[in-house]
């Protein structure tokens, strides 16, 4: 099993290209299930794992996926099958994607649920819940969601829950709301750039949907979408992640093909801590010192501070001068990470929904483990960082959202390479991983 061994202690120099984002990219894979004709082309498509796994989903619902460099051609070749197995959405959540177009396209839909995972309980109510309001019976049977509508019809609908909107649960009830005769509002609905981009694709595809951006979206349904061509935005988080990275090392680092304006929270969060940061129309230059203000953070919905970035910005403010708490708002769970930096030498104390992190001088290399793609992102931060050596292990979690990354990190300097941990040296000491 593949881990990463990381020299940390060296500051990052350079510049770093961002790739697609992930989050927009899986999404919109799945909109290409709703096309009456022609080829959709995603342009900018990252190269990951979960990627891949979305693509075994669309080619077991009968699309034609071709592949080229980062661009990518779906077209729609059977209706035939509606059914999405347990054993490749059990894979990568987002697979959940398909069921808001299957039955806004197809009228059926039979999709595992979703696994649940690490950063906690992971209910799909509400998409269930917006499928309904447009008319589908909507039942979950030995683990199945089936979903069936003779016909769909617009309907207002609020799509809130106990922790605020839903990202893909907005993605999945637009998706089945485009083809739906009639009018559709949702309230409540995410506004994360992902998933403006997702509305933006299914415009250009034909669908009407205005209030894009905003916590309403009204849709008038259409009778049919076609394909296009369409270029994914960068992806935020990876560039919040290389922003953290370079602060962390104490480095300077120009974060390039991104969009400032979807990283507003997180680059006000990293000058409060002492980072010097200059943007420009598509980059993000990131001087750190290594040592941060202490900043205290809560996770929200987009424009709040991303969750996504919750385990990276901890790695930094263990590196801190003073006390910060950092509380999850969207996932309350979402901590497997804090006994791993405490391996690394990290002072913090779970409170609930909060960490509390008392800075420390330094961080130590450490044997740790991944538990899921962002904790991962957080504890190769700090890796980074950390005096000595650090065996970062289980990165194929790090493979499913962070594209090549350890080569893009070694072109800025930090001494990374991935090695093939054999059974017996996994929880050895390093030496032996070498
Ligand atoms: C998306 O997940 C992202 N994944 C996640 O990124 C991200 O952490 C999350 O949004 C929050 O921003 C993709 O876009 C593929 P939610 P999603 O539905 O849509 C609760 C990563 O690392 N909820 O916005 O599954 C839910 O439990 C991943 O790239 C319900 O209660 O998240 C959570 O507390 C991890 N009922 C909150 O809402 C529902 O029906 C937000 O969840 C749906 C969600």
């Amino acid at each position: 099993m593949d881990a990463f061994l990381i020299e940390g202690g060296r500051p990052l120099r350079g510049s770093v290209e961002v790739r697609g984002a992930k989050n927009a990219a899986l999404p919109m894979m799945a909109a290409a299930l709703l096309m009456d004709e022609g080829k959709l082309v995603l342009r900018r498509v990252p190269n990951l794992a979960d990627i891949k796994s979305m693509v075994l989903v669309l080619q077991q619902l009968g699309v034609r996926v071709d592949r080229r460099g980062h661009e990518m051609t779906l077209q729609v070749v059977s209706e035939k099958n509606c059914r999405a197995p347990y054993e490749l959405v059990s894979k990568m959540r987002a697979s959940v994607c398909v069921l808001g177009p299957l039955v806004g396209k197809r009228r059926q839909a039979e999709v595992s649920m979703p696994g649940g995972c690490s950063i906690g309980d992971r209910p799909i109510d509400l998409h269930l819940k917006g499928l309904a309001a447009l008319g589908a019976s909507v039942a979950v049977e030995r683990g199945y969601v089936i979903a069936s509508a003779r016909r769909l019809a617009g309907n207002s609908m609020y799509l809130g829950g106990p922790f605020g909107s839903t990202v893909t649960g907005t993605e999945n009830v637009l998706m089945a709301a485009v083809l739906a005769p009639g009018t559709t509002v949702i309230e409540c609905a995410a506004c994360e750039p992902e998933v403006q981009e997702v509305a933006r694709l299914l415009v250009r595809m034909g669908a009407r949907i205005d209030g894009i951006g905003s916590p309403r979206l009204t849709v008038h349904g259409v009778r049919k979408l076609r394909g296009c061509t369409f270029d994914i935005i960068p992806d935020r988080i990876e560039a919040g992640t290389f922003m953290a990275a370079a602060a962390i090392t104490g480095g300077d680092v120009s974060i390039e093909r991104v969009d400032p304006g979807h990283l507003m929270c997180v680059t006000e969060c990293l000058k409060q801590a002492g980072a010097h940061i200059e943007t420009g129309p598509d980059w993000i230059r990131v001087i750190g010192n290594g040592m941060f203000r202490p900043v205290s953070v809560a996770t929200l919905p987009y424009p709040g501070f991303p969750t996504d970035m919750q385990a990276q910005f901890m790695a930094l403010m263990t590196r801190g001068e003073g006390i910060s708490i950092i509380t999850e708002r969207i996932y309350p769970e979402r901590f497997h990470h804090v006994p791993e930096f405490g391996r690394m030498g990290a002072n913090i104390r779970r409170e609930g929904p909060s960490a509390i992190v008392i800075g420390t001088k330094e961080l130590s290399g450490a044997p740790v483990m991944a538990s899921d793609l962002r904790a991962a992102a957080g504890l190769l931060v700090a890796a980074l960082a950390a005096r000595g050596e650090t065996l970062l292990q289980r990165v194929y979690h790090l493979d499913r959202g962070y594209d090549q990354i350890e080569q893009r990190l070694e072109a800025l300097g930090a001494r990374i390479r991935r090695v093939d941990l054999k059974p017996e040296s996994r929880s050895s000491p390093l030496r032996e991983a070498v």
